[in-house]
């Protein structure tokens, strides 16, 4: 931190930061950065390490070679390996966004499609997959979340406990205020339960919601899943789970195991695995001590016809958007286009509580071989826009990397977009060698390149630094106080202020489990002018509320930001409530 000489001081009591009045002008086009052009593993699953800022990414095993092996030979040995009863590859890594510098993670068995959360000490816990990993629970310790740990070995490590349903892959994961994942569905199991569970052996509890939305199509003939990564939130205030699937959704109280309130189906296409739509709960607002309204947003999906036909085109995607006010009874979908049809893209929520939809195909659905066309374009929604003036394609050059099935995007502490993986093909497949299948225009190479997104923000000017909190662990319904220093406008009078925080989330299949934004109120904001380096700016003390309800921030890492006039803090700042 650089030298620092004040001046005035101006208080400002009880500033009203709002989210509603928030006007974000978004100009520029955002732009792309290669992180690395190989990661050695290609990603399904990715997660940003709270406080170090490194990205956990995850495939799976049972699918032959990677492109990495451990530098220090280790194998794993499992003779019912689909392909590789002596497996020398890495399957795992944790990644330096900025460096691109990689460490290989050893895990014994199989994550495909498995799901995950960050525990409230920093542990991120991650369960299920296919195979032999099915009812595994894992975890990777908050000490191993460095390219360069203490120990030299530190892994993935695996719990002998076993989950209760049979098989727990394509579930949904959710922290809960008492510290453990609620898993929720996942093919062929319409039910849920807890890791760590309540009691041993642990007990699953039949969710008749997720058996009968459990088909394709309207006419329910068909047999497919359709239902499964359910879109799960945890609800501010009342601690219910709000639940999507296929096409319906609910409100749940997991406690009692029963269906609090059902909505109606959202118009068009299926929307989960495998049509590939994504979904987001729009931020949590401190106006009205968070009970006021909640609103889901669930963009694109897709017609799944299985049929495999070389000859006929996949069929696009959807185009469609829908919103839901969740808090009332009664709500309906307000349904809106996105420019172009979208499906297996990311929704991310940003810290100016802009949402980014990325990644994604125009064609096709979730599933190897299945995807065509990519949708290179990210789109910005803004939610307080009215509808009609929400959607903004961004065209940065070079247009982007096609990232279809098996692709992930996770927030950085920049402010930037990771993206990562896109595998169409089973196996790890740099040419269409195979003349029959997949058909022209249906392959896409494995990507083992990691690359960032940064979103235009307000211009992406002024973006203030925070300097110092007086506290890194924060009780709920108290105070913490944080310094930052920005630039002097050249209007302050019209200067906005937001104060946001969201957990790090696991991205997986389109959806970003755990994924919510919260902006707190300030109480008190004091302002003093001054140098720092050498340059006139502001440096600015505030009170912020941490809310009361741990059902707002259950126990965990949060990435705080400061918002000014649209521009999000060049970097955020960690904090733990509990
Ligand atoms: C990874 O890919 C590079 C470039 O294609 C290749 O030279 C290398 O042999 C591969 N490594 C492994 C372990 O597959
Ligand atoms: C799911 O639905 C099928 C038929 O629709 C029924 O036979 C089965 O008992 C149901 N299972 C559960 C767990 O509700
Ligand atoms: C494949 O698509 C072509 C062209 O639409 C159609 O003529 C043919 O019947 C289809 N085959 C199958 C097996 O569905
Ligand atoms: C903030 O002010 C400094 C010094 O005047 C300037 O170098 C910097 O570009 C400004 N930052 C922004 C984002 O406007
Ligand atoms: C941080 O500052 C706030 C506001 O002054 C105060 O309420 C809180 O107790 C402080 N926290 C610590 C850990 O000192």
């Amino acid at each position: 931190m650089g030298e620092w000489r004040g001046g005035l001081v101006v208080m400002v009591l009880a500033m009203v930061v709002m989210y509603e009045g928030l006007v974000v002008d978004v100009e520029g086009a955002g732009a792309w950065r290669v992180v690395t052009k190989n990661a050695g593993i290609t990603a399904m699953h990715a997660a940003v390490a709270p406080v170090t800022g490194n990205v956990v990414l995850l495939h799976q095993t049972n699918n032959g070679p990677s492109n990495m092996t451990f530098p220090d030979g280790r194998c794993k040995y499992y003779p019912d390996d689909r392909f590789l009863p002596k497996d020398c590859f890495v399957h795992s890594v944790i990644i330096d966004p900025n460096s691109g510098v990689v460490r290989p993670l050893f895990f014994q068995t199989d994550t495909q499609c498995s799901s995950g959360q960050f525990l409230r000490d920093g542990t991120l816990g991650q369960t299920g997959g296919d195979r032999e990993g099915t009812q595994i629970t894992r975890t990777l310790p908050f000490k191993c979340m460095y390219v360069n740990p203490t120990d030299k070995i530190c892994d993935w490590v695996e719990s002998s406990q076993k989950m209760a349903a049979n098989t727990r892959w394509y579930a949904t994961n959710q922290l809960l205020p008492d510290g453990r994942q609620i898993v929720v569905g996942g093919r062929g199991s319409p039910s849920y339960e807890f890791v760590p569970p309540y009691t041993v052996p642990p007990p699953k509890y039949d969710m008749p919601f997720l058996n009968v939305t459990s088909f394709d199509g309207p006419d329910k003939t068909k047999n497919g899943p359709n239902n499964i990564y359910p879109y799960v939130y945890l609800l501010p205030s009342s601690g219910y789970l709000y639940i999507f699937a296929n096409r319906d959704s609910i409100i749940f109280d997991y406690k009692n195991n029963v269906v609090i309130r059902s909505f109606p189906q959202i118009p068009g296409n299926p929307r989960n695995y495998p049509s590939g739509g994504s979904s987001v709960m729009l931020p949590l607002t401190w106006q009205n001590g968070f009970k006021n309204k909640v609103e889901v947003v669930v963009c694109g999906g897709a017609t799944v016809t299985w049929v495999a036909n070389n000859s006929m085109p996949q069929p696009y995607c959807s185009v469609s958007c829908g919103r839901i006010e969740v808090t009332k009874a009664g709500s309906d979908w307000a349904m809106e286009n996105m420019d172009i049809p979208r499906c297996m893209g990311d929704m991310v929520l940003l810290p100016d509580t802009n949402v980014l939809i990325i990644n994604g195909a125009q064609r096709g659905w979730q599933g190897w071989d299945n995807a065509a066309e990519p949708a290179k374009n990210p789109i910005l929604y803004n939610p307080t826009k009215p509808a009609g003036q929400r959607f903004t394609t961004l065209d940065a050059p070079p247009s982007g990397t096609p990232r279809m099935y098996h692709s992930t995007a996770n927030l950085l502490t920049d402010g930037s977009v990771m993206v990562a993986g896109s595998n169409t093909n089973e196996f790890y497949k740099f040419t269409n060698n195979n003349k029959y299948w997949p058909p022209p225009g249906r392959f896409f190479p494995t990507e083992l390149s990691v690359e960032t997104f940064t979103p235009p923000y307000a211009g992406l000017g002024d973006r203030p630094v925070i300097l110092s909190s007086n506290a890194t662990t924060v009780k709920f319904n108290s105070v913490l106080q944080i310094v930052f220093w920005d630039n002097i406008s050249q209007n302050p009078s019209t200067d906005t202020f937001l104060f946001t925080l969201n957990p790090p989330a696991f991205s997986t299949h389109s959806f970003s489990h755990g994924q919510r934004l919260v902006s707190l109120q300030a109480l008190k904001i004091t302002t003093t002018s001054g140098t720092q380096n050498g340059k006139p700016g502001n440096m600015r003390t505030v009170d912020l509320q941490i809310p009361v309800y741990t059902t707002v921030l259950p126990p965990a890492y949060y990435m705080l930001w400061v918002v000014k006039n649209g521009n999000p803090s060049v970097s955020c700042l960690w904090i733990q409530t509990r």
